[in-house]
Formats: structure tokens, C-alpha cells, sequence
């Protein structure tokens, strides 16, 4: 983690899902390049907690509640963040989650929507909400949120690989609209991560398992995501737009 994109020095970062997990060590690792960071979630707590730590190394960060599925608490928040650190230079929509899987059988029609929802048109709402800002400002770098599971057929429920595989899609699809705009789109698809949450859900011989199922034989760490994100939103990628970085330890090589 020692490299530094000294371009992200002052820029404005907003991060969805920086309340936990993946999204709160991106945070810690955009605030080390000198970044102002704002992470986005719907923990008032656990926001307000990222936001202190990093208010207390120097960074200048705000912590706030807008569920990525409502559109008006996105604009609300967007337009705090515009008022408070300035316009946005970066956005890392990586809010979303809940693959555990269900067979189709017992798939509901009300679990199928809320997990496209909450991956999908969630990554589509929070561009929607940041881009005219980041337009604005002339360019800029957009990260999303895949999985593996948007990759290959895996052990996540079907609505979960296919709001991946769309965030994808809608990534690439992004890159050539916005290109000409100066904005670069790219999409991460990480492996497993150990994360609060995958280590509770994870008994050590289910994490071994996990782990040997990543030809580099261990699963990846926040850190691991944030260093990839850092490099896509740096100009250290300025000629890399639409396209995916799988960060799975040899899980995904095509
Ligand atoms: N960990 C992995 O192995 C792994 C692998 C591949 C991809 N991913 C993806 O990486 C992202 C982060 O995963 P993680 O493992 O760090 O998960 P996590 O620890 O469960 O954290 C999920 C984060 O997303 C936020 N979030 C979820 N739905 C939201 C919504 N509707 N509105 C606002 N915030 C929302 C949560 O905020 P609150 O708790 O504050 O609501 C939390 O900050 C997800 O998109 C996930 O699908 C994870």
C-alpha cells in the first residue's frame, strides 16, 4: 500500500457502501493520498465513525446517510458534498451486496427485485446523481462494483450474478457515452474479500476452501480492492476506460 498517485492529492472522493467492508478501507486509502473523501451508506453510526476516524488523520470527510436505492436522498447528498468539499472528481459506487444464494425454486419475486435494485439500478441512480457534477468539472473517474459473480457461473444466487453482470454491461456502456466528456468508467470485479461480514459468515475450513478456490491461495483484503481502485482513478490509467479489473487472485483469467 505504499504507492502514491500524488494527482489524488486535494481531490473530492465519494464512496457508496464506505461505511463497512471494502468501501470504508477504499476510504482510509484515497484519505492516505491526501484526498477529501465523503462515504455514502445507510449506518448513521458506522458513517459517522469512518468520517471521525479520518477527520482525525488530517482528511477533510463527511459521513452520510442516502440509501442508494432512492434517487432524492442521492441528489440530497450530492448536493451536500458539492457545498462542503467541492465538486467530484471521483465516484467508487460500490454500495451493494447480498449474494448468498437461492436456488430459483425458492427465489421470491421481492428478494429477485431488491437484490437487482440494490446492485443495479443502485450503481445507476448514484451516477445518475454525481455525473452532472463530475461533468461539470470537466472529467473525471467513475468506479463500479461487479463480483466475480458477474464474471462466471459461481456459488452466488442468480440475482446477484446478474445485477453484476449488468453493472458491467452498464459500465462499459457508460465509458463510451461519457469517453468524449473526459469522464473514464471502469468496473472492479473482485473475488472473495475478507470483510467483517464474509468472516462471520465463514468458518475457517469454509475460508480454506475459499481461499484454495483463488489460484494465488489466499482471499483478498480491502486493501487489495482500494489499491486497484486508487490506480483506476488515478491518472496512473488515464488511457484505460470501459473496462473490467478482476482483482480475484487468478479466480477470473480470460
Ligand atoms: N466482500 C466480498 O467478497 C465481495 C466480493 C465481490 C464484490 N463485492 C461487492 O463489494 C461491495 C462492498 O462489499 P463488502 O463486502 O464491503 O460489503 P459489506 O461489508 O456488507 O458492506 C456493504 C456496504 O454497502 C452499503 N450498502 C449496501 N446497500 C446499500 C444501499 N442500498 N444504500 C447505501 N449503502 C448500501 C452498506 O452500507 P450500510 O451498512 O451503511 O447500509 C455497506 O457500507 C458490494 O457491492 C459487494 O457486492 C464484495
Amino acid at each position: 500500500m505504499g504507492v502514491r498517485y500524488p494527482d489524488l492529492d486535494g481531490k473530492v472522493v465519494v464512496i457508496t457502501g464506505g461505511s463497512r467492508g471494502i468501501g470504508a478501507g477504499t476510504a482510509r486509502a484515497f484519505a492516505r493520498q491526501g484526498a477529501a473523501v465523503a462515504v455514502l451508506g445507510r449506518d448513521r453510526a458506522a458513517l459517522t465513525a469512518v468520517a471521525e476516524e479520518l477527520r482525525a488523520g488530517g482528511t477533510q470527510a463527511l459521513g452520510l446517510v442516502a440509501d442508494c436505492t432512492d434517487a432524492a436522498a442521492l441528489g440530497s447528498a450530492a448536493e451536500r458534498i458539492e457545498q462542503d468539499l467541492g465538486p467530484v472528481d471521483v465516484l467508487a459506487a460500490f454500495a451493494g451486496g447480498d449474494g448468498y444464494p437461492v436456488p430459483t425454486v425458492r427465489e421470491t419475486e421481492e428478494h429477485w427485485r431488491s437484490v437487482l435494485d440494490g446492485n443495479l439500478t443502485a450503481t445507476f441512480l448514484t451516477v445518475r446523481a454525481f455525473l452532472p457534477g463530475v461533468l461539470a468539472r470537466g472529467g473525471g473517474s467513475v468506479v463500479t462494483m461487479a463480483s466475480t459473480a458477474g464474471r462466471l457461473p459461481s456459488g452466488a444466487s442468480a440475482a446477484y450474478a446478474a445485477a453484476k453482470a449488468g453493472v458491467l454491461m452498464y459500465t462499459r456502456h457508460l465509458a463510451l457515452e461519457l469517453a468524449g466528456a473526459g469522464v473514464r468508467v471502469n468496473a472492479l470485479a473482485p473475488g472473495a474479500v475478507r470483510t467483517e461480514r464474509t468472516a462471520a459468515v465463514m468458518p475457517p475450513e469454509v475460508r480454506a476452501a475459499v481461499a484454495a478456490a483463488h489460484p494465488l491461495g489466499r482471499l483478498g483484503e480491502p486493501e487489495d480492492i482500494a489499491s486497484a481502485t486508487l490506480f483506476l482513478a488515478s491518472g496512473a490509467s488515464s488511457w484505460i476506460t470501459g473496462q473490467t479489473l478482476d482483482v480475484s487472485g487468478g479466480r477470473v483469467i480470460v
